[in-house]
């Protein structure tokens, strides 16, 4: 079962220190989901403060699973603050009609610049989703996970005004098609981040999984040993670790050459894995069916025709 942390509200050490800081309010915006103060001694090795509109967004996706645990064991530390606390007059806008005329509002910079003001650290990161950034890698969550203090500013409405690009130091898209806010996206890259903190999962888990290598990962099973008439590789039950480790490696590089072939481009083989990639390639021709013969030897149109 889950352990879920304490979700409880309470303000910034930034918002506490800010004159405009509604402590200990959620109607200040500032959530800390679950903090090293339920108990646990142990290092909080990274603080994360995310910027939006929908703070409840964030509340289940955080508080289960291992993004949970992450924060009960003190690995972590995730502040969600509502933007509109540091929204412009009455109101508290935060968008406005853009210039130029068109439809939609777009994001003003005013209220990300003072919330960056009263959050931002020397070691920050301030990180924009953006479909226009660059694409998120296991690679970019791994150098995340290594840093201090990230800070994502959640977009809405139809786009941020330009100058507030210029406040972040990475703009990242999770994938080529548009979700309608950037809070799905920061909550991908959070979880994607919190799990490779040390002593969230399992370092084995981490290091033998999809794309660590720079390859897709190997096929898994468990009971039953037959399912449906399908049935386990008996090289699984050998209990032979050597040859369980080169089937895994020779299924990884045949999952990689079948579905994201462009991956092993990107990356040099080791001697064994080129062995076992002429293997692959030679077993998966086999596979391909021959050509009908009609197709394989079709008849040729006459010249009279
Ligand atoms: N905002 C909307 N769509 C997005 C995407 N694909 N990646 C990052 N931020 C986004």
């Amino acid at each position: 079962m889950n352990s879920e942390p304490d979700s409880k509200i309470e303000p910034t050490p930034a918002e506490s220190e800010s004159p405009s800081a509604e402590a200990g309010s959620s109607a200040s915006g500032s959530t800390a989901s679950g903090s090293a103060a339920s108990g646990s001694a142990a290092r909080v090795t990274l603080e994360i403060d995310i910027l939006t509109l929908f703070p409840a967004m964030f509340q289940g996706p955080l508080a289960e699973s291992i993004p949970g645990r992450v924060q009960v064991r003190g690995l972590a530390t995730v502040r969600v603050h509502d933007l509109r606390h540091w929204g412009l007059g009455r109101h508290k806008s935060v968008d406005d009609y853009t210039y130029g005329g068109g439809a939609g509002m777009v994001m003003r910079p005013e209220p990300v610049a003072a919330a960056l003001e009263a959050l931002r650290r020397p070691n920050s990161t301030v990180i924009l989703p953006d479909p226009a950034g660059e694409v998120f890698t296991q690679r970019r969550a791994h150098d995340l996970a290594q840093r201090t203090h990230l800070i994502f500013i959640c977009p809405r409405y139809e786009g941020v005004d330009e100058r507030i690009r210029t406040m972040a130091d990475l703009e990242i898209s999770i994938g080529d098609y548009v979700l309608s806010g950037g809070e799905i996206p920061t909550l991908t890259m959070v979880d994607a981040i919190l799990r490779l903190l040390p002593g969230a999962i399992d370092a084995e888990s981490t290091a033998e999984e999809s794309f660590t290598d720079g390859l897709l990962e190997y096929p898994q099973y468990t009971r039953p040993p037959v399912f449906d008439g399908a049935t386990v590789p008996a090289v699984l039950t050998s209990g032979h670790h050597e040859a369980v480790r080169r089937w895994r490696l020779k299924e990884s590089l045949r999952r990689t050459v079948q579905r994201r072939p462009e991956l092993l481009a990107a990356r040099k083989p080791s001697r064994e894995e080129s062995k076992l990639l002429s293997e692959v390639w030679a077993e998966e021709a086999a596979a391909v069916a021959p050509l009908p013969a009609a197709l394989a030897d079709p008849p040729v149109a006459s010249d009279s025709e």
